[in-house]
């Protein structure tokens, strides 16, 4: 059993890229394997900013997830699904913006960011304002404990736990939230109380994160006692009552940023990209019109590899050896910039490869990429449709 949650996603903007397979995927394939995973095409995201154009969302969807099964991420060990067909992402969105006050969504940087990026698109629109509210309950509805994102998403991470931190302080407390603390705290033995009391008492009058963090997994070990006492107990560690949404956490990804075929970070909007159905040819092509050090004109010209947007490359995927050789044929002008290159056009067309071998049939077959995200949806379905009997019971709007 994985006892820890992930959730994490990406809008669905179509094919992706080699940064995408550096940052987020290889992540991803990593923790499919020690976590319970859920990941999700995030369609309505997409429309926040592409509402003009829906047209090929059907498509987009496809081709994202079929990038994401090319690379390796395993629906035999983590849900696939689409935003959408679990309408329980819309529910807690609408619910979460009854208690969201207006000023937090306004002050989330990307907000004014995005909107000064895509100038040449009208979102000064309600959506796109609810833009991390939509994120913040793709996560809650999950309870995931934790969320891959790259440094850009890390605010939204945050905005999250904000709103959770608000939701459980107002609808985390029923009636006799004490007493029924109390209760459970009895069902966990004399020793475990007692052991209880103190790291509650070290959390809240001296700020003690380690001792929150004990009494946590303490809590959590008390296989023995009901998933409701059990949350109870953690709120009350914090003074608060049942923990109902629990705050995720962001797992930044630690690969450093790939950077594209000009240098600055890859990214579509650059036009700088390798897309992964890139074939041999075209990567052969792409890497070989590269800008190199302005200062190599000639064979003969010496250059300086740190003013290269090759050398990057040669930083994510060569050798000690490839980057010695680098360094010396550049500085001393021994080696022309396409024999510079030639290892890395070697090298991503290898990467590519069995990623490509992969993708073909399920190009071939995009029914099968439909029925892995239609399992994947029902599953996800089942965990948020149980959040959501809970969220509208504290809220007081279960009439079943
Ligand atoms: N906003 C994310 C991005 O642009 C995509 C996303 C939507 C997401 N919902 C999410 C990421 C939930 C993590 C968790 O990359
Ligand atoms: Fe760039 Fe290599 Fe040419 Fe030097 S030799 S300028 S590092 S491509």
């Amino acid at each position: 059993m994985k006892s820890k949650r992930v959730l994490s996603g990406m809008r669905s903007t179509g094919t992706l890229h080699l940064g995408h397979l550096h940052g987020a995927l290889s992540n991803w394939n990593k923790l499919q394997y020690e976590y319970e995973c859920f990941f999700g095409v995030m369609d309505w995201h997409a429309l926040t900013t592409d509402y003009e154009s829906p047209g090929q969302m059907n498509q987009k969807v496809i081709d994202l997830a079929t990038d994401w099964l090319s690379c390796g991420i395993n629906p035999g060990s983590s849900h696939l699904f689409i935003q959408s067909l679990v309408p329980e992402h819309a529910e807690l969105t609408l619910l979460l913006g009854m208690l969201t006050p207006m000023g937090w969504l306004e002050r989330v940087p990307t907000y004014k960011e995005q909107q000064n990026n895509l100038r040449e698109k009208d979102l000064s629109t309600y959506g796109f304002l609810g833009y991390p509210l939509m994120q913040a309950a793709d996560i809650l509805v999950y309870k995931a404990d934790y969320v891959p994102v790259g440094e850009d998403q890390v605010v939204h991470v945050e905005f999250s736990r904000e709103v959770a931190r608000r939701f459980n302080y107002l609808y985390g407390r029923d009636a006799n939230y004490l007493e029924k603390a109390e209760q459970a705290l009895e069902r966990m033995g004399k020793k475990n109380a007692k052991l209880y009391r103190r790291l509650q008492k070290a959390y809240q009058e001296q700020g003690c994160h380690e001792s929150l963090e004990r009494g946590q997994a303490l809590v959590e070990a008390q296989g023995h006692l009901k998933l409701e006492e059990r949350e109870r107990l953690t709120g009350y560690l914090e003074g608060v009552g049942k923990i109902l949404l629990p705050e995720p956490e962001a797992l930044l990804t630690k690969n450093p940023k790939l950077p594209g075929l000009d240098g600055q970070k890859m990214s579509k909007s650059y036009h700088n990209t390798i897309s992964l159905r890139d074939k041999p040819d075209v990567v052969d092509e792409k890497v070989r019109t590269m800008q190199t050090d302005p200062a190599r004109i000639r064979l003969s010209d010496p250059g300086n590899p740190e003013k290269c947007p090759v050398w990057n490359l040669h930083q994510v995927y060569s050798s000690e050896d490839t980057k010695q050789w680098v360094q010396e044929g550049c500085r001393y002008a021994k080696i022309g910039c396409l024999d510079c290159k030639r290892p890395i056009i070697e090298a991503i067309q290898k990467e590519l490869a069995p990623i490509q071998e992969r993708a073909e049939p399920y190009i071939e077959n995009p029914t099968l990429v439909k029925s892995i995200l239609n399992e994947g949806s029902e599953a996800a379905r089942e965990e948020a449709k149980e959040t959501l009997i809970e969220v509208r019971e504290v809220i007081g709007v279960d009439y079943r």
